[in-house]
């Protein structure tokens, strides 16, 4: 029998349908309690399905990430980020055939216009590369506006391949660009995650240096940031995608909610607090001062809003951290106090209690710092990432019927006053 919820409001009972989860928490349909005269209120969305998806399910309390029903492990160990891309866009696996046809459509939309590359050139050399990002992935919308049919399937899927593949281009440019050195060019020979590292750190005309264990461990960071369901970034796409805007322009919205400390900006985070921390004698310090209440500091990297056992991303990412360290036989400080702050928050009751395990962010910092990747492109990493995520769930949203996202509020302001003049005041 269905399930239904019945509340009352003076004395008025009225009965709200339960939708029901394939996996996972039902819901309880609220859309016609506007007709009782209430809203329901729900800051920071801790009790609020914003959509239905049939892209990625995460249970936090078991720490199972699926990507279309796939579990994270599976496919972080046995598939490719490239392969991950078609399986969030299409639902399925592909065939071998599929696969050569969506790499070679990815590597035939990875150069980006001669023209369009000047935009690098409005920004000083210490801009933050994020900030690049997001101007060129809206600048885009400029390029592409008139061939963009939002309501044409084959356009958006147009569009989604050419985000993928533009993504690791506009970042390595952003990077370049903040070294004052010049742009190296797309190689369709190299795969997706050395063909990125080779735009970064390679030189036009020579061949790829990039270590395979480095490429491989970037690809794994690529695979694990692709989805995360309805996360502040993809519910922003979702957002500004609702008003049927540009999907350029929707993206680049998602950037800018990602590069926050609370979400993408975490990695980033986690190294810049690495540094201040300094050396291992002063983590009991700093781990008195997350503790603190009266004290705003966090340990970054650690905790989750929806993972409150393990973040299954975080222990595969781990794997991949140890193999970077094994192949480059690292020894920086700041990797010794990575080592002891999570030793200690694992240990204490504080963190243990409130269930804070070290997140992904945590272990693709300190793996991007012992490849040699500067910190404030870290954020970028992640974008290249969650992209395949983000314009998946722009393009389930605009495949079904949809509404303009527009939230109602609780007013707590002053009533209805008259003007004062500026004379009586
Ligand atoms: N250090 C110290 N205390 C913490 C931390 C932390 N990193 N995270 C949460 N707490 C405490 C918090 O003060 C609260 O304590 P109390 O119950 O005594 O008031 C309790 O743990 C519950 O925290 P919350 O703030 O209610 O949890 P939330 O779900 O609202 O926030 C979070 C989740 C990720 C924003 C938060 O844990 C945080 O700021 N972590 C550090 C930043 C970080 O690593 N973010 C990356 C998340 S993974 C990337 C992604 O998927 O976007």
């Amino acid at each position: 029998m269905k399930q239904k919820v019945t509340i009352t409001i003076d004395g008025n009972s009225t009965d709200l349908p339960v939708l029901e989860a394939t996996e996972g928490t039902n819901v309880v349909d609220v859309r016609g309690l506007i007709k009782e005269g209430v809203f329901t209120y729900d800051p920071g969305f801790l009790s609020t399905a914003s959509c239905d998806s049939t892209v990625t399910y995460i249970d936090g309390d078991a720490g199972i990430l699926t990507y279309r029903g796939y579990p994270i492990d599976q496919l972080a160990q046995q598939s490719n980020h490239l392969e991950v891309c078609y399986l969030l866009l299409n639902g399925e696996l592909p065939s071998p055939e599929q696969l050569q046809s969506f790499e070679a459509s990815i590597k035939e939309k990875q150069y980006v216009d001669k023209t369009f590359q000047n935009i690098f050139s409005g920004f000083t050399q210490g801009a933050h590369p994020m900030a690049m990002v997001g101007s060129a992935i809206s600048g885009l919308a400029a390029l592409y506006h008139e061939e963009t049919d939002i309501t044409n399937s084959d356009d958006r899927m147009t569009t989604a391949h050419r985000l993928i593949a533009m993504i690791p281009t506009l970042a390595a440019m952003a990077y370049k660009h903040g070294k004052g050195e010049s742009f190296v060019e797309p190689d369709p020979s190299l795969g997706y995650a050395e063909n990125f590292l080779n735009m970064c750190f390679g030189e036009t005309g020579k061949p790829s240096t990039v270590s395979p264990t480095i490429a491989a461990a970037m690809d794994r960071i690529f695979l694990l940031h692709a989805d995360h369901e309805q996360n502040a970034s993809t519910s922003t796409v979702r957002m500004a995608g609702s008003t049927d805007c540009n999907p350029y322009a929707a993206i680049s919205a998602g950037v800018s909610a990602l590069w926050g400390p609370a979400h993408g900006g975490a990695n980033e985070a986690v190294l810049l607090m690495l540094n201040e921390i300094g050396d291992e004698s002063r983590v009991e310090e700093y781990v008195a001062k997350a503790k603190d209440k009266d004290d705003p500091f966090k340990l970054m990297g650690f905790g989750h809003r929806v993972y409150k056992n393990f973040d299954p991303r975080a222990t595969v990412m781990q794997e991949s951290c140890e193999a970077v360290f094994n192949e480059l036989g690292t020894n920086d400080p700041l990797l010794k106090v990575a080592r002891q702050l999570e030793k200690i928050a694992r240990e204490d009751d504080y963190f243990v209690e409130r269930k804070l395990y070290p997140n992904i962010d945590f272990y693709s910092g300190i793996t991007l710092k012992a490849v040699g990747i500067p910190t404030e492109l870290f954020t970028v990493i992640f974008t290249l990432g969650r992209m395949p995520g983000w314009i998946t769930h722009w393009n389930e949203m605009l495949s079904a019927p949809y509404k303009i996202a527009r939230p109602r509020q609780l007013y707590l302001g002053e009533k209805k006053r008259d003007y004062i003049k500026m004379s009586a005041r």
